[in-house]
């Protein structure tokens, strides 16, 4: 059976570091309260200089190079982002043409953070139909372009990065063994950005009204997205015909400790067989899987015929997991 193999994995985060205690100096907040309600000590900010396409091509070029791989061997191009260089055109155009990835045709996926688990799904249809050999997935994000750093209940979250998988066609076992994606739209107003599209284009008033700012429900967002996570890793599971006993490791979408905490205890797994980087690099919407899928690579966490269970949830709502055999 061919299956779309993870042969490379890249990453990327800004050089810039902000420290909470840097926040406790833009909003009413402290370190304490943060990292006690999320776990993020530290996240990374890109630079006037960088959009979101820039970090992307820097996970997608190490993502090519441990695969051996040149960017005129790519058929395919998925970019899952939230926060696009432009509206249009797309930031994977910007990506294919920086990457040199002559023959790639290429499409952004907007499913806020769960970018990476329907990047990762699309990728992998194309390569188990046949269509194409090599698929570049990627999930990046300038979260912080649509931060507003006057409001302590998301400025303290969210946070820039990016990361890449490159998919092969393999016929050995390894690959994507199934990937489950949901939405539900009756949730839209727990996370999104009022301004900027066809519903309240961009004026004076909604630049004003700080519009173009991610609003956010938090506490609603906690409750449901611990519910969904739980529920899409145990369907996918079951399925599948694993129980969480057999995962080798959990790749959670990186958006607070407390939801992790929560959903790893309802799976009935032990910590240590879960990827934890929020602390890091905070909440890097649909880069967050795909940057702890390239630490957990990085660290060695990961051996051939392991079993991952990697999934996410975002604003729309979104969510969905994937189960992959390295
Ligand atoms: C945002 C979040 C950290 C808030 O934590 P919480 O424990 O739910 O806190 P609440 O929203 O109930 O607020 C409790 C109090 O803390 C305050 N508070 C909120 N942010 C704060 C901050 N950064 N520093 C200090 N106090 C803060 C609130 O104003 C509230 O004060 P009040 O009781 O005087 O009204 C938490 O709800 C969360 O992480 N939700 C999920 C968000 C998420 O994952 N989003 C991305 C989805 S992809």
């Amino acid at each position: 059976m061919t299956r779309a193999k993870i042969v490379g994995v890249g990453a990327y985060a800004p050089k810039h570091i902000l420290t909470n205690a840097e926040l406790a100096k833009l909003v009413e907040t402290t370190d304490e309260w943060i990292v006690q309600r999320t776990g993020i000590r530290e996240r990374h900010v890109a630079d006037d200089s960088e959009a979101t396409s820039d970090l992307a091509v820097r996970a997608a070029q190490q993502a090519l190079e441990r695969a051996n791989l040149g960017p005129e061997e790519v058929d395919f191009i998925v970019v899952g982002t939230t926060t696009p260089d432009m509206v249009f055109p797309t930031t994977a155009n910007f990506v294919q043409h920086k990457l040199g990835a002559r023959r790639a045709g290429s499409v952004d996926v907007l499913a806020a953070c769960t970018g990476s688990i329907y990047s990762l799904s699309i990728g992998s249809q194309y390569i188990q139909s046949g269509k194409y050999r090599t698929v570049l997935c990627i999930g990046a994000e300038t979260l912080s372009r649509i931060t507003d750093f006057t409001d302590r209940g998301t400025c303290v979250l969210l946070a820039d990065g990016a990361g890449a998988v490159v998919l092969q066609a393999a016929e050995d076992g390894a690959g994507v063994l199934d990937a489950d994606l949901y939405s539900d739209g009756k949730y839209w107003e727990y996370l999104y950005q009022p301004a900027g599209g066809s519903r309240h284009p961009a004026t004076a008033e909604t630049v004003a009204g700080r519009l173009h700012y991610a609003k956010m429900k938090g506490n609603e967002v906690f409750k449901v997205a611990v519910r969904m996570f739980g529920d899409c890793a145990a369907t996918i599971l079951e399925r599948n015909g694993f129980r969480a006993a057999d995962l080798d490791l959990f790749i959670p979408h990186q958006a607070n400790l407390r939801i992790i905490e929560a959903a790893v205890k309802r799976l009935g797994l032990p910590m240590e067989r879960v990827l934890v980087n929020v602390d890091r690099y905070g909440n890097t919407g649909a880069a967050s899987v795909y940057v702890a899928l390239e630490e957990a690579w990085a660290l060695g966490r990961i051996a051939p015929g392991d079993l991952l269970l990697l999934a996410a949830f975002g604003g729309g709502f979104t969510w969905g997991a994937a189960l992959v055999r390295w």
